[in-house]
């Protein structure tokens, strides 16, 4: 069992219902959150009793632990377009957007199409190389800027090969990262190094868009690699600076570590990711999610002397196998999913709708607790009691989970499907008016709980 002061395995507390709210009259929240629960168990019962079940095989009726939500996840059955539906009989409108990997929605035509062409005309995995993955790898590296590219399973094998090839490369093994980072299941930062993490003893942490700690950490001789979000999603859709990112860049190439960009999420706020935004330009990015056309997927890829490591052609170079690794359906979902729906006008078009809702909900929430971070169709909600609008980094907030969850609950009774922590993705399609019916709706629930979220003066 995890030691009682060890580090939570996922970036949030579980889902606490108890009396822990830090406002002035707590039984005000408490009884508010009290009284979600209540409605919250009514309204889904099937849902809970799916739970039972599933703890009967699953630890926790879970294999994501990001989805355990107490006192029991909300079970969906299906979902079409930009909504789920729930077993409870409930419709949704998905903002959850699988956390970026559903960009394309659950039932794109083009991807659908795709899907069934590829079954019916090519098969399933074919234990072989497929010309459909020079393809994918082609429209990856003329996109995103790459020499070569490697592809994987998931975001978090791509980090783990992009990680292991920089210390190959170097030859060094020390590897910055930054607290609230998140690179996937076994490289989580929120409070040091996870329990499950791999390889504890590599990394140097750094503070997010700290410009100087930053420098003073990466600019020694023996770091191999620095890995970093150009905007950390799971810690919270915090944006990192331009100048922050720079540093890192700089700081990197001065000492010959390899600057590695996590673009898992972020790779869809532009049409070449948030590298193109900022004028990065990294060593090895990393990729993920709706890459793969809605399909497991990872890739990892950038300089061509770097990724060589992994040229099987040479006897000193580093084996990357996976059985999945160029599976057919990811090959052609990926490859249609980019070269005929994610087109450049449309990323472009997509997050500036996504910068306007991010607007619209900053302005209602001003003056509240709670506050709006992220870029284009990322959006990231927090609550605290300060209403803390200057983010930087984690360390900066101290979210309000009480009011978090009394959100969570309430935007679920308004037909809205968000993460607990508060992120959204968009999915493509989304129609405005839904956009708009959302901020409403949070306007109403900050109405609505005036003597919880107003600021002080
Ligand atoms: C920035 C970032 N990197 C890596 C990962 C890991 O990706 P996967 O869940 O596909 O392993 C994630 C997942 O959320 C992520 O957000």
């Amino acid at each position: 069992m995890p030691k009682a002061n060890s580090p939570p395995l996922s970036p949030e507390p579980e889902l606490d219902l108890s009396t822990k709210g830090q406002v002035k009259d707590p039984s005000a929240l408490s009884s508010a959150v009290e009284a979600a629960k209540a409605r919250f168990l009514e309204r889904n019962p099937i849902s809970g009793k799916l739970f039972e079940e599933a703890s009967q095989y699953l630890p926790g009726g879970n294999t994501r632990t990001l989805l355990y939500t107490a006192p029991y996840p909300i079970c969906m059955k299906k979902g079409e377009a930009y909504k789920v539906y729930d077993e409870d009989g409930h419709e949704y409108t998905d903002f959850v957007g699988e956390l970026t990997a559903g960009l394309y929605g659950h039932s794109h035509p083009v991807i659908q199409k795709c899907l069934i062409d590829t079954i019916t005309n090519v098969g399933l995995n074919l234990g072989s190389t497929i010309a459909q993955e020079a393809a994918h790898a082609k429209l990856m590296c003329s996109r995103f800027h790459l020499d070569k590219v490697r592809f994987c399973n998931s975001g978090t094998e791509a980090n783990m090969h992009a990680l292991a090839g920089a210390r190959y490369f170097t030859g060094k093994r020390k590897v910055v990262v930054f607290s609230g980072g998140y690179h996937g299941a076994v490289f989580g930062f929120w409070d040091g190094v996870q329990e499950n993490g791999v390889d504890k003893h590599e990394w140097v942490i750094g503070r997010y868009n700290d410009v100087e700690g930053a420098k003073k950490l990466i600019e020694q001789d023996d770091i191999a690699a620095v890995l970093v979000e150009g905007m950390q999603g799971a810690g919270g859709c915090i944006p990192g600076t331009r100048e922050f990112l720079h540093q890192v860049q700089e700081s990197a190439k001065k000492v010959g570590a390899c600057f590695i960009l996590d673009e898992v999420m972020t790779s869809r706020l532009s049409p070449s990711g948030l590298q193109a935004i900022l004028g990065l330009s990294p060593d090895l990015t990393t990729f993920g999610k709706w890459l793969g056309g809605g399909l497991a997927f990872g890739a990892f890829g950038g300089r061509e002397d770097i990724m060589a490591v992994y040229d099987p052609r040479s006897p000193s170079s580093l084996a990357h196998s996976g059985t999945f690794n160029n599976n057919t359906l990811a090959m052609h979902a990926g490859f249609t999913g980019l070269s005929e729906i994610w087109k450049p006008e449309v990323a472009i078009e997509f997050n500036e709708l996504g910068d306007s809702f991010r607007a619209d909900l900053q302005a209602v929430a001003r003056g509240t607790k709670m506050s709006v971070t992220g870029r284009g169709t990322l959006v990231g909600i927090h609550f605290s009691q300060e209403g803390t609008t200057e983010i930087p980094c984690r360390e900066a907030i101290v979210e309000d989970w009480d009011l978090k969850d009394l959100f969570f609950m309430e935007m679920m009774e308004d037909g809205f499907w968000l993460t607990r922590r508060g992120s959204i993705a968009l999915i493509l399609g989304t129609p405005k008016s839904e956009l708009d019916r959302f901020v409403k709706s949070v306007g109403q629930f900050l109405e609505r709980h005036q003597n919880l979220v107003t600021l002080a003066k």
